[in-house]
């Protein structure tokens, strides 16, 4: 079936999402295929999910001999798999204990339940706050909705889970107001991603754990689109070097299979004891040899390292194409690594980027109202970044403006 016949089905779907008419039904690497036969470079990576490219074959094989050995146990019984998983992720992060999930939003939802818990545990019942910031995306889950910084996600779907306040990202003195000695914990994005991929200024991060340090309250990270590699180093957090209480991980993780973990220190390994969380689905064996397989890729091929270096490569374009006076669309370069972003003036509409990228066979993504984001495969190659850019480039070119 072609794309006409199989879109003839889409009214089954509920229409939640803002879709092109475009069936996909293959991939390979970076490049992806719609049911028609046309081929698409994909830099929207799944929406930085996709570490190792599309169906690699090593994450292929792993999940087919996966399936034909043990599926599923539920958490009644510890697994190999996921064992293994667990030592590998300790290991790659410094932290020291794992709890598996199965999505970015469940990881989230992990820590806001760790956080709270963590304090009563330790007789402090008044920490129940949790302090996020404005335009974060965390997930879409109610609890994780009501950390996510942005009215447009809570219209409508109120009231929100109370105990949650938000403060400007980048603003240690709003910060400092914010944290108080109910706070359980502050939660961030190392770069603010679907936000429009902010980085920080330098010391923001580090500022923010002196002030929980000083206060009494847990630091959270929320590593699920800048973790596993996405920036260039294993963790965003390691551009600065601060090491948060604990984070959520998720995207990267499965390679495409959905998976998420929390990962925390040793000092809140009793902040959820037996029966106080749990998944029928979470890290069962199928998902934690996708990830074990994603880990081995990233070894044999260097992807941190790759990400780090074509990621360069793309950043420094970006910069030229913002600075070009007649690109007067493009206006600002953004991001590290593999998570690299160029703002699009107010006058132009960057939705309408996208759309010509696609006609010229590129797929991408938006952050925020403003930014083409692109979020390729880890393992992508400088050829392929030339090749966007060049079309980037064309469709920028071509952008008119907003009447
Ligand atoms: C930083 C961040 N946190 C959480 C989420 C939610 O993850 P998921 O869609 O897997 O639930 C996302 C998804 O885009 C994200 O970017």
């Amino acid at each position: 079936m072609g794309n006409r016949e199989l879109l003839e089905k889409s009214k089954n779907l509920l229409s939640n999402y803002r879709q092109p008419p475009l069936v996909m039904v293959r991939g390979q690497g970076s490049r992806i295929w719609d049911a028609d036969g046309r081929e698409f470079l994909d830099y929207s990576g799944g929406i930085a999910v996709l570490s190792v490219g599309h169906c690699h074959p090593k994450l292929a094989d792993a999940i087919a001999k996966q399936a034909a050995t043990l599926m599923h146990t539920s958490n009644l019984f510890y697994t190999d798999k996921a064992l293994l998983l667990a030592d590998q992720i300790t290991t790659r992060t410094g932290f020291s204990r794992v709890y598996f999930a199965n999505s970015g939003t469940e990881a989230n939802e992990a820590l806001i339940k760790l956080g709270r818990r963590w304090h009563y545990e330790h007789g402090r019942k008044e920490r129940v706050e949790i302090v996020s910031t404005h335009q974060s995306f965390h997930g879409r889950t109610m609890g994780a909705v009501t950390l996510t910084g942005q009215p447009k996600y809570h219209a409508g779907m109120g009231p929100m889970m109370g105990g949650v306040v938000h403060v400007k990202y980048d603003d240690l003195e709003a910060m400092r107001g914010a944290i108080t000695d109910k706070t359980a914990a502050v939660i961030l994005e190392p770069i603010q991603a679907e936000g429009g991929i902010l980085v920080p200024s330098d010391g923001y991060l580090e500022g923010v754990r002196k002030l929980c340090d000083e206060r009494g309250a847990l630091l959270f990270f929320d590593e699920v689109q800048t973790g596993y590699g996405r920036t260039g180093k294993f963790l965003g957090r390691e551009w600065s070097g601060v090491v948060p209480d604990a984070c959520s991980l998720a995207k990267g993780i499965g390679g495409g299979f959905p998976l998420g973990a929390i990962a925390l220190t040793e000092a809140l390994a009793d902040g959820l004891p037996v029966g106080t969380h749990g998944s029928t689905f979470g890290g069962n064996p199928l998902a934690c040899a996708a990830g074990l397989a994603v880990l081995e890729i990233f070894d044999e091929e260097r992807l941190v390292e790759n990400a780090h270096e074509v990621g360069s490569f793309l950043g420094a374009q970006l910069a030229e194409m913002a600075a070009d006076a007649s690109l007067p669309a493009a206006v600002e370069a953004r991001g590290r690594g593999l998570l690299r972003g160029i703002r699009v003036d107010a006058g132009y509409d960057a939705l309408a980027v996208l759309a010509a990228m696609r006609e010229l066979g590129v797929l991408a993504s938006t952050a925020g109202a403003d930014v083409v984001r692109l979020a390729p495969a880890l393992n992508t190659t400088k050829a392929e970044a030339s090749h966007v850019l060049g079309v980037l480039r064309t469709a920028l070119a071509q952008a008119t403006k907003k009447s």
